[in-house]
């Protein structure tokens, strides 16, 4: 085996398939070297690898150490697997590497038929692994070491004794950023609601439904309260808003009961439309006039009014679901009719394991974020094993034909009583007719596809169909490694962007985890919780997420109604256990 320099084309013409990678940190100054496995085996042959080569890394501290990858490459005989040194350092090319002894080394690293990186015939794990034997007697390789590393396209974040930490300032948006994110996330509200008639605009079909006029208005007065008033631009047409339009800030005064927002008329459809416009005209003023030195504050602001606003888009498609299927099935209009239904096969569910260790939470990839996905935090995990996609429809019913929802030893206490007391036999928008169960969607009412993913159910359903499966769901540290591993968010991801308005059958060609990202927001057995240090925003946004940590499960991953640029590996969403209105699926672990 020799070490050698390979080029930028010469990496750009080996299959991904054909290569996995291990990294190791070569330290200068007599040091040891000193083995650390990539975080995960997966993710570092697709969706980590090439765009760690491909774009500009952040260089580590200069004189202390060098970073090398080692990679195998798939040989039929052992002669022809190589060693790649794989600095992403110009300067670095130059320099002789040293052979990385044996001892540090994993024994020559094979990939099998799936891509997957597996051992040698004779290397066995040392530790308790669950994992199923492989072909030829291969078993999923274990890491190297314990070190910290993790590549994310084309940044390099570690921890460690040796290093300082290296991480990628986002540099503040400018003016025109601002102005135009500000005016495209406005805009998508009012084509989300596009296809309502006015009647629509006006009804809450259930408590947790807010009526489309509300969530226009509500929206308009987050910006106006939380950035036009400490500018100093806050009207008394404003003020005259807030007792309707405060959602739940009890620094910001008193508001309507959240279940009477379907009871009241005024103001009316128009009378929110004159009010976005008045607000987005003194917040276009504002953007573009404020001093220089207040720009920064500005931009954060705005862009938390942004996902504000983002998070009641989706809101507001899964509530137009709730309230255009609440009409009487003869009279129903679908939100979308050309919303498109691709039909197609979805894949054979694997599992996909990680390998256990430190894994570091939270938002890792820096940029704007929620108070509750810092601080970022180191957590141990063991082994795991994520199902390769979502639960289907196929299988779910599976689970119903088997009596699920008729015995009480799948469920949770809580789950139990909710299926007796809501006479739950299926997940929310299923419904029987003529023997057949027939499914409400947004693009309207029509029969179940057994491939795409079983959607709109609760924790507690969840929970009990992976009691049933001898499974159980990820925890959301799992959940978060994983998806950062593997590349989220991958580059066929299903969001509200895509305009599909429904999650789709995974497609098999898309990696081994699929739908990490989009389609259904995917449950985890972990209660909401802050992270160790929380410390929530200040001023009136410090209600934001602080208070809600309480008897609600954490979600994660996106839907098909989530807008792309509004999520994150280390993004947060949480939902009481029994809520079905949101669209919701099921990933199981072990
Ligand atoms: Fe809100």
């Amino acid at each position: 085996m020799g070490i050698r320099h390979a080029g930028q084309e010469e990496l750009a013409r080996l299959e991904c398939k054909t290569l996995d990678a291990r990294f190791l940190t070569e330290i200068q100054e007599g040091l040891d070297i000193a083995p650390f496995a990539a975080k995960s085996v997966l993710g570092v042959v697709k969706d980590v690898y090439f765009p760690f080569l491909e774009t500009e890394a952040t260089r580590p501290i200069p004189g202390k150490v060098t970073l090398v990858a080692v990679a195998a490459v798939r040989g039929e005989r052992e002669d022809d697997r190589q060693r790649l040194l794989l600095s992403p350092w110009p300067e670095d090319r130059g320099v002789q590497a040293h052979p990385i002894p044996q001892r540090d080394l994993h024994p020559p690293v094979e990939v099998d038929r799936g891509g997957r990186l597996v051992g040698t015939g004779g290397e066995r794990r040392r530790d308790q692994h669950q994992g199923e034997e492989r072909e030829g007697g291969h078993r999923t390789a274990e890491p190297l070491g314990h070190g910290h590393l993790q590549i994310k396209a084309g940044r390099i974040l570690w921890e460690g004794n040796w290093f300082d930490k290296v991480t990628e300032e986002e540099p503040p948006l400018t003016r025109e950023q601002i102005l135009e994110r500000y005016r495209a996330t406005r805009a998508l509200s009012f084509e989300l609601c596009r296809p309502l008639r006015p009647e629509d605009y006006r009804v809450q079909s259930m408590p947790d439904v807010s009526p489309p006029w509300w969530n226009l208005g509500h929206t308009t007065w987050f910006f106006a309260k939380n950035i036009l008033e400490p500018f100093g631009r806050y009207h008394a047409e404003d003020a005259r808003l807030e007792f309707v339009l405060n959602s739940y800030y009890e620094t910001l005064g008193p508001r309507i009961r959240r279940d009477h927002r379907g009871l009241v008329t005024r103001p009316t459809n128009d009378e929110v439309v004159e009010f976005r416009a008045s607000v987005d005209a003194r917040m276009e003023e504002l953007i573009r006039t404020v001093p220089n030195e207040d720009l920064e504050r500005l931009g954060f602001l705005v862009v938390t009014g942004i996902h504000h606003e983002q998070q009641h888009q989706e809101l507001l498609v899964t509530e137009v679901k709730h309230i255009l299927g609440s009409n009487v099935p003869d009279l129903r209009e679908p939100y979308r009719p050309d919303a498109p239904n691709g039909h197609r096969s979805a894949p054979e569910l694997s599992w996909v394991p990680f390998a256990g260790g430190l894994s570091e939470v939270g938002n890792v990839e820096g940029g704007w974020c929620w108070d509750n996905e810092v601080p970022v935090h180191k957590t141990y995990l063991e082994d795991f094993a994520l199902a390769s996609r979502l639960v289907t429809v196929g299988e779910y019913l599976e689970f119903i034909q088997d009596g699920g929802y008729r015995n009480p030893l799948l469920w949770l206490s809580n789950g139990w009583a909710k299926v007796r007391d809501e006479g739950w036999t299926a997940p929310l928008y299923w419904e029987e007719r003529d023997g057949a169960w027939r499914l409400w969607t947004l693009g309207g009412e029509r029969d179940l596809d057994p491939n795409e993913p079983v959607s709109h159910v609760s924790f507690y359903e969840a929970e009990a169909y992976a009691r049933w499966k001898e499974a159980r769901l990820p925890t959301e540290r799992e959940w978060e490694h994983a998806a950062r591993a593997s590349g989220f968010p991958g580059d066929k991801a299903n969001f509200l962007d895509s305009g599909a308005f429904h999650p789709r059958a995974a497609n098999g060609a898309a990696g081994p985890l699929l739908q990490m990202a989009g389609d259904l927001w995917e449950w985890t057995t972990s209660h909401y919780e802050p992270y160790p240090g929380y410390k929530p925003f200040e001023g009136p946004l410090m209600e934001y997420n602080g208070k809600f940590m309480d008897n609600v499960r954490v979600l994660r991953g996106g839907s098909c109604a989530t807008p792309a640029n509004h999520i994150r590996p280390s993004y947060r969403n949480f939902w009481a256990p029994e809520t079905r209105f949101q669209f919701t699926g099921i990933r199981l672990a072990r």
